[in-house]
């Protein structure tokens, strides 16, 4: 079913849109005091995401709040090596930690894709929250890059720069590869299945390919993205993909030609020039610094405005954050930023008269690029 505000679809296939959409990744979590109440019911983190009527509460959660043009699944990236038997617990204050880390060759060794059906939550939670939506926006799947995921399985958490997975990328960089391999088949049908549940886009999340070398960078994480891109595409063709590149901004140009419909930048990335490194190759979501949303209304505002003065008048624009949402964000400035990028966006020159947006256009399907 094709959701009746697609407006995030469209600008994902640089479509004209009659304003730019808006969603912010994190937009459910612990800044809304009503997902906190639902944390608790369900007991942790960990037990919300494995709960699909909750997981699907808290999804919609944020859009009774405010007119977001996307739902985004509510989940983790790291569902995928807690089933391949790392053992994913989260300790509060301290972020994730895997019990049983990719410490040794012998773990790298037995590492596998894993079987799918352990990660049936996941795609329960992607056909309740599609059910619950029903069509009012669309809905993102996603997941972790295979080496944002490699972080965590072998640093055994987060918190610090990975040094463990960058010593292992100079020492043993088979041992590296296998990891990545691995990650990039179990990463790929994880979409795959979440888009056979429902999800009309899919992001991958490579918040850490920012920390390698640019050689590094361009073997150890784009070649994975690309290869679990080719694998959607050839099973997915029509479902638009999304790279969060978060500290890769050099890289705009190599990222816009690994297969994938839009870049999600943070917010060190200068919009404009990105659009003239990218051309109309691909859409450009994002950047606003997560902790502007903890100023005051009128520089949220001014923050806002310069953003969408930078994305420019061509279509495919997407405004999200530079990253998550973070705890102590005031749930009124989320609604003055929505409301600022639909009210602004209207009145700019890549807006189309309402109604009048390519509802008649036969639908190309993903753009490709
Ligand atoms: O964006 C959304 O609203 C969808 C849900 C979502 C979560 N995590 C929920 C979450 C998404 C898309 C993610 C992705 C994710 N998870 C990433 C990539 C994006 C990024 O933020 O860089 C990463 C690296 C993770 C791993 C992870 N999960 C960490 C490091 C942490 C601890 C830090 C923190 O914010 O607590 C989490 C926990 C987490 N994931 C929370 C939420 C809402 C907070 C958990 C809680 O309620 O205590």
């Amino acid at each position: 079913m094709q959701p009746k505000n697609d407006t995030l679809l469209k600008a994902l296939r640089r479509e004209p849109t009659p304003y730019v959409p808006i969603w912010l990744m994190r937009q459910a979590g612990r800044y809304l005091p009503e997902y906190n109440a639902t944390r608790s019911r369900a007991g942790s983190f960990l037990g919300l995401c494995r709960n699909p009527a909750l997981a699907t509460e808290v999804t919609l959660q944020p859009l009774e709040r405010f007119p977001l043009d996307a739902a985004i699944l509510f989940s983790d990236i790291l569902t995928i090596p807690d089933a391949m038997g790392l053992g994913l617990a989260f300790v509060d204050g301290d972020g994730p930690r895997f019990e049983h880390p990719l410490a040794d060759e012998a773990a790298i060794e037995r590492l596998a894709v894993p079987d799918l059906a352990q990660l049936a939550y996941v795609f329960d939670a992607v056909a309740s929250i599609k059910r619950a939506l029903s069509g009012r926006v669309p809905l993102l799947g996603f997941a972790g890059s295979p080496f944002t995921l490699a972080c965590y399985m072998v640093e055994g958490g987060g918190g610090g720069e990975f040094a463990r997975v960058r010593r292992l990328l100079y020492t043993r960089p088979e041992l590296l590869h296998r990891v990545l391999a691995i990650n990039a088949d179990a990463v790929a049908a994880y979409l795959a299945e979440q888009a056979r549940h429902g999800a009309d886009a899919l992001m991958l999340f490579d918040t850490w390919g920012g920390l390698l070398s640019p050689e590094a960078y361009q073997g150890f994480s784009l070649a994975y993205i690309r290869r679990v891109l080719e694998q959607l595409r050839a099973e997915h063709p029509s479902v638009p993909t999304l790279v969060f590149a978060r500290g890769a901004g050099q890289w705009l140009e190599r990222i816009a030609d690994s297969g994938c419909d839009a870049i999600g930048l943070d917010w060190t990335v200068d919009l404009a020039a990105a659009r003239a490194r990218v051309g109309g190759r691909v859409a450009l979501q994002g950047n606003l610094d997560p902790q502007a949303l903890r100023s005051t209304p009128a520089a949220i505002e001014a923050e806002a405005r310069a953003i969408l003065r930078a994305a420019g008048p061509a279509p495919g624009f997407v405004f999200n954050l530079g990253h998550g949402v973070v705890p102590d964000t005031p749930p009124d400035h989320v609604a003055t930023l929505v409301d600022f990028v639909h009210a602004e966006s209207r009145s700019r020159t890549h807006s189309v008269p309402e109604g009048k947006s390519a509802e008649n256009r036969v639908d190309a399907g993903s753009a490709g690029s």
